[in-house]
């Protein structure tokens, strides 16, 4: 089954054709240049970006998949959740293509088709399992009990881990994105020099609160400048990262433990963080757990990841009309299939 599926929910354009799990093409125009001088993404840049980029995008996926248009059996688009302008340039151009081409249209919610994204190279991944979905706006952990089943057993109570990277890396005066930088110039932490919380949230095994972080090295930062005293910003960087990791992986492992899970995937932004990847890997290994994570291409936003779990989305029936709209906040569990 030829998907053509589109993703805008952030500051990616990005349209992708797959067959199945099978990826034809998947191009994605990334708006990060542009968002840099700002430090962060502006939502109104983006949207107007998306309009100017999407046509030139989708044609360019059907040339590279070396099909037609009329080769297509259904669009699949990301509709929530994300920044409501851009989505809506998605949602409305593919409602477009549905209709003009008369073919059906799917709804892809982000963090299930991030979920997706590894099945992409993992041809033996079937649920059920545990997956750390980590991202720029959420941090997740849920049971994929089937391909469009979700139970959320732990989440963010505050800020996402993307989200604290990124915002403590701005204090630390790094380029966006912080998160990717942050990664690259960390050294070894030294939780002595900077002694950062472990925030916990009373009463929950599995949920996170990343925002005592975020703000300790806001202040850490602001109290170094104004005594004049200079930061290691690689060692604070280690430090950091080296802290978000503690707290997404104790929270991950008490789960896999508590539901007896021996297959766990990670998914998200965040899940290209290099240190995640390796102590997950090292923890896998001891336990004996089979542990996935996406190729790093399919790690941030794309739209190949929004068509594979756009083919399962069609399978269970999942189908929208002409009435869909983008939705800036919804869960990975919404009921209703048809939206
Ligand atoms: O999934 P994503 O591309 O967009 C959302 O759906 O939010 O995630 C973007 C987030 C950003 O916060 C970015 O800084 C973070 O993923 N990120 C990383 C790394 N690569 C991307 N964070 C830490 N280490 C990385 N290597």
């Amino acid at each position: 089954m030829i998907i053509l599926s589109i993703e805008s929910s952030c500051d990616e354009t990005s349209v992708a054709v797959t067959n199945g799990r099978h990826i034809l093409s998947n191009i994605v125009a990334t708006q990060i240049e542009k968002h840099r001088i700002f430090g962060g993404v502006v939502p109104e840049i983006a949207s107007r970006m998306h309009t100017e980029a999407i046509s030139a995008v989708c044609d360019e996926a059907i040339s590279t998949a070396k099909i037609t248009y009329s080769d297509l059996d259904a669009v699949a688009v990301t509709f929530a959740p994300g920044l409501i302008g851009a989505l809506l340039v998605g949602v409305n151009f593919a409602k477009g293509l549905s209709m003009s081409l008369n073919i059906p249209l799917i709804p892809v919610h982000h963090l299930r088709s991030h979920i997706a994204a590894n099945y992409i190279e993992n041809d033996t991944l079937e649920p059920p399992f545990l997956c750390l979905t980590v991202s720029g706006g959420n941090s997740i952990i849920t049971k994929v009990n089937d391909y469009t089943h979700f139970e959320i057993i732990g989440s963010t109570k505050d800020d996402a881990a993307g989200e604290c990277f990124d915002k403590t890396a701005r204090a630390l005066g790094l380029p966006y994105p912080g998160g990717v930088t942050l990664d690259k110039i960390a050294t070894v932490p030294d939780f002595k020099k900077y002694p950062l919380p472990y925030p916990k949230i009373e009463n929950s095994e599995f949920d996170f609160s990343f925002s005592g972080l975020k703000t300790a090295v806001v202040n850490l930062v602001h109290n170094a400048s104004q005594k004049g005293t200079e930061i290691d910003i690689p060692v604070l960087a280690a430090t950091v990262r080296c802290r978000v990791c503690d707290m997404l992986i104790d929270n991950t492992f008490k789960a896999v433990e508590k539901y007896g899970f021996k297959t766990l995937a990670l998914a998200g932004g965040v899940s290209a963080n290099s240190e995640l990847r390796a102590r997950m890997t090292q923890e896998c290994k001891k336990r004996n757990i089979k542990l996935y994570y996406p190729e790093l291409k399919y790690c941030g936003d794309n739209a190949a990841m929004v068509g594979v779990q756009g083919y399962y989305e069609y399978l269970d029936g999942n189908m929208a009309d002409e009435s869909l709209n983008a939705i800036a906040t919804l869960p990975i569990n919404y009921s209703g299939g048809n939206i």
